[in-house]
């Protein structure tokens, strides 16, 4: 049945695995360039979402939309309504670490966040989640199969993006060994930890906290396909 947020009637319209990028536009050229006999199965809010195959595997990709409210409202009906057992986020993350440099690709062990989204919506206490462990060794090998070299982290997950108050490199990133910065991937690990279901996320490097270099739209499309097959071939 469909919910307030999607469209889909039919739950076999979704695969058991979903790729989630934040931008739904991103959902549509991974279901463009990736994927065969594709059909478009959600638009609500332009959230799109498509379901394909790849290499004879059925997958699903659809975007997340920006931050834990939006995440956490798509991948909790994902994963509660759609009987969908596994959610790899394919986004973006800052770096806090001066070792993290643009286009580096970053596989997600861990989220911290001072978020209240856990407590509020479970009373989970703790401001560490952790991503499914049998998931995101799938990322590690499939990387390491393609030769994309990357690193295995514990990534901030904010709920501000401008923030003015306090120091983050020594509040956040010195204090719980954050490389960088997200604003998702806390929601969406306490989502899946409630509904015993399995996610994982990959994150490119597109801007430095620490150089306050960025990248190019142009550029990001090029790291972002390297991350992509990753995912792909993990799912
Ligand atoms: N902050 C928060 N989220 C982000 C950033 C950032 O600098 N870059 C990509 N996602």
């Amino acid at each position: 049945m469909a919910t307030p947020h999607i469209e889909v009637e039919d739950k076999n319209l979704f695969a058991k695995t979903v790729l989630m990028p934040g931008d739904p536009l991103r959902a549509e050229y991974i279901a463009k360039n990736y994927l065969t006999d594709v059909i478009m199965i959600n638009k609500v809010r332009n959230m799109f979402g498509y379901t394909g195959y790849y290499k004879g595997k059925k997958i699903t990709v659809m975007g997340s939309g920006m931050g834990m409210p939006s995440i956490g409202i798509y991948s909790y009906e994902l994963y509660n309504n759609y009987d969908v057992d596994k959610i790899i986020r394919v986004g973006s993350c800052g770096a806090y670490s001066p070792d993290a440099k643009l286009y580096d690709i970053i596989i997600v062990k861990d989220a911290y966040s001072e978020s209240s989204f856990a407590k509020t919506a479970y009373n989970y206490q703790e401001n560490i989640i952790s991503s499914d462990d049998f998931l995101t060794n799938n990322l590690s090998e499939a990387a390491k199969n393609l030769n994309i070299p990357f690193t295995i982290s514990t990534i901030h997950s904010s709920d501000v993006f401008y923030r003015a108050h306090g120091n983050v490199m020594v509040d956040v990133r010195d204090k719980y060994n954050c490389v960088g910065v997200e604003m998702e991937s806390f929601a969406l690990f306490a989502n899946a930890k409630y509904l015993n279901k399995k996610a994982a996320c990959i994150l490119t490097v597109s801007d430095s906290l620490v150089t306050k270099e960025y990248t190019t739209a142009e550029e990001r499309q090029k790291s972002f396909n390297k991350m992509m097959e990753i995912a792909l071939e993990a799912a």
